[in-house]
């Protein structure tokens, strides 16, 4: 059974309940997942074990794109995750009214594949509340890259 890590960082819980609903989706369909807050996780081999790796992170800051606070230390540290070759895919909640919409979930982006990661599919960018429908949609897209 393939085995799935997500790890999100939430202010007000947008992209936390965009991870459950991820997370509870890809269980439905027969995966392993675990699900992480960048809060509480060490992010040194964090990758080892899993077969696809979800990083998720809503974006603050006005001029400047800022992740998630909880997320920048999961940023900083990612060279350390173990993501080479491994399969990631990104997402995020955001605000199309700001300047940098999403932009958490490019800097991840970008960052990931500089990694040398094997990204899977699009970024899923949530504009205002989240809709779990479409998270629950894009995971299905993920599903089938997986
Ligand atoms: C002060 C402030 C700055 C924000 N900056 C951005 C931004 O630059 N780009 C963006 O897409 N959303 C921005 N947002 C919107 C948040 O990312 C959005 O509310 C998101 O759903 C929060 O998700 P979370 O609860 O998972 O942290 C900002 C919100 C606030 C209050």
């Amino acid at each position: 059974m393939s085995k799935v890590l997500i790890v999100y960082g939430s202010t007000t819980g947008n992209t936390e309940s965009v991870s459950d609903a991820i997370g509870k989706f890809l269980e439905k369909n027969g995966l392993n997942v675990e699900i992480r807050n960048a809060a509480d996780v060490v992010v040194e081999n964090m990758a080892d074990g899993f077969d696809a790796v979800f990083l998720g992170s809503s974006t603050w800051g006005d001029d400047e794109i800022e992740l998630q606070d909880d997320f920048v230390q999961v940023y900083d540290n990612l060279d350390k995750a173990g993501l080479g070759g491994r399969k990631v895919a990104v997402f995020g909640c955001g605000d199309s009214s700001y300047e940098h919409f999403c932009g958490a979930v490019d800097a991840l982006e970008e960052r990931v594949e500089a990694l040398g990661a094997d990204i899977v599919g699009d970024p899923l960018k949530i504009d205002g509340d989240p809709d779990l429908n479409e998270a629950t949609a894009w995971a299905e897209t993920i599903l089938g890259k997986l």
